[in-house]
């Protein structure tokens, strides 16, 4: 059907008094943008890292230093960490320290070498180089003022670092967190879908390249898994390991060298539900590939402490799995309760750990089996202390998840890896 055009009068003389509204937003845009550039190039704050080797004399060097989960190793990282917020908070560089972070601990000629992050934050105008300077200078005040401990510090020893720099250092060491590669200081475990990183050494542990279990990583060669998941196939040829929170994307796949199952593995009571699985060539840690910490075989878990358990599993019995990873926020019950007759009334046994929310809810299920139950210390280094095992279906009121216990089979995985 026909309709009838209408042709748009444009008005062609121009009004002065828009002319003018025009003028006055350009200049103030104009202003703007010269204001923010100023603001971002010279007094916007951004983070710079710095490393430092510490040489402390009067502490003795023992093998207890080796394990970054001992009682040894936290305790003096804590006091090396505390005397370096001391120190900073107390110089002319307050404003700028952020954090300061033992990295690793090694035997020194004489006592020990701690190898520190600092992390300061400070705007353009100051250089980095006059940093250097300053910091080394209020590290050598140690020298003479350091408490307990008698500190050597060399003059070229502060030197900045790049993030990626200090990151691939991160990487190296057991358990670091996402939020500890940046040195910041809280990390968000934000509802139940993981983000890419959050669980970098959680792996999918499949069956002729189809999810069946997960693993957790723990060297660049070995994964620590349940034995169950090889009921029906045993042959390593037929197993692969995938990387990565997402299922249908892994950032890697590796193939499986070796699988080394329980000898006294029991299907029917889940006794020793514990394999280790070697990687054929091993895996290179990456910022979202790479180990965990396992906690030292004398070390117990506080009951009520909170832990992560992740996976892939179902969000039901009979379910099936998801693609991305997620995560659930549980607490440590002790043997009793998790034996008392209302619960699983004593097919709980030593080798084990429950771990659950008090009504229920939050728990492993299908397909989560072989990965990882991982606690934080109060650095925020993770350590793996149970694998998803057993339980009453999933998430019941007084049916909380089982696992076996890590700190149980310590020395077995030491003889059989040498880890
Ligand atoms: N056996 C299951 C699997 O193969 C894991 C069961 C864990 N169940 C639980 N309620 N926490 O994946």
């Amino acid at each position: 059907m026909y309709r009838p055009g209408r042709v748009a009068s444009a008005t062609r003389s121009l009004n002065p008094f828009v002319v003018g509204i025009f003028v006055v937003a350009g200049v103030v845009i104009l202003g703007v943008t010269i204001g923010l550039l100023i603001h971002f190039l010279a007094f916007a704050q951004k983070p710079y890292l710095y490393q430092s080797n510490l040489h402390i004399t009067n502490v003795e060097y023992t093998s207890q230093l080796d394990s970054p989960t001992s009682q040894e190793y936290r305790t003096l990282s804590r006091t090396i960490e505390n005397l370096m917020n001391e120190t900073f908070r107390a110089s002319s560089l307050a404003r700028q320290f952020r954090r300061a972070y033992v990295v690793r601990i090694r035997q020194g000629n004489q006592g020990v070498i701690a190898t520190l992050l600092l992390k300061f934050q400070f705007t353009g105008r100051t250089t980095g180089a006059s940093m250097n300077t300053r910091i080394a200078e209020i590290l050598r005040q140690l020298q003479n003022n350091s408490g307990t401990m008698t500190i050597n510090v060399s003059s070229e020893n502060v030197q900045p670092i790049p993030a990626e720099a200090a990151q691939d250092i991160l990487i190296r060491e057991c358990g670091s967190s996402p939020e500890l590669m940046t040195l910041s200081f809280e990390r968000i475990i934000a509802g139940t879908q993981a983000r890419a990183g959050d669980w970098p050494w959680q792996a999918s542990l499949q069956l002729n390249n189809a999810h069946h279990c997960g693993a957790i990583l723990i060297s660049n060669a070995w994964l620590l898994t349940a034995a169950h998941c090889f009921r029906s196939v045993r042959d390593p040829r037929r197993w692969s390991v995938t990387f990565g929170y997402l299922l249908s994307n892994p950032e890697r796949r590796v193939n499986v060298r070796r699988i080394i199952i329980h000898p006294n593995y029991i299907a029917e009571t889940h006794e020793n539900d514990i394999a280790l699985v070697e990687l054929n060539g091993g895996v290179t840690f990456t910022k979202n590939i790479h180990r965990i910490c396992l906690p030292q075989a004398n070390q117990n878990i506080p009951v009520g402490a909170s832990v992560y358990v992740t996976g892939w599993g179902s969000l039901q019995p009979g379910g099936t799995g998801v693609n991305v990873l997620r995560q659930g926020a549980v607490q440590i019950i002790s043997n009793d309760n998790c034996n008392a007759p209302q619960s699983y009334n004593g097919l709980v046994t030593s080798g084990m750990i429950c771990a659950g929310t008090p009504g229920g809810g939050t728990d492993a299920c299908q397909g989560d089996s072989g990965g990882p139950l991982a606690m934080a210390d109060s650095r925020q280094i993770w350590s793996v202390w149970g694998i998803v095992s057993w339980g009453y279906e999933c998430g019941l009121p007084d049916r909380p998840g089982v696992y076996t216990y890590v700190p149980y089979y310590r020395d077995w995985i030491t003889q059989q890896t040498g880890i």
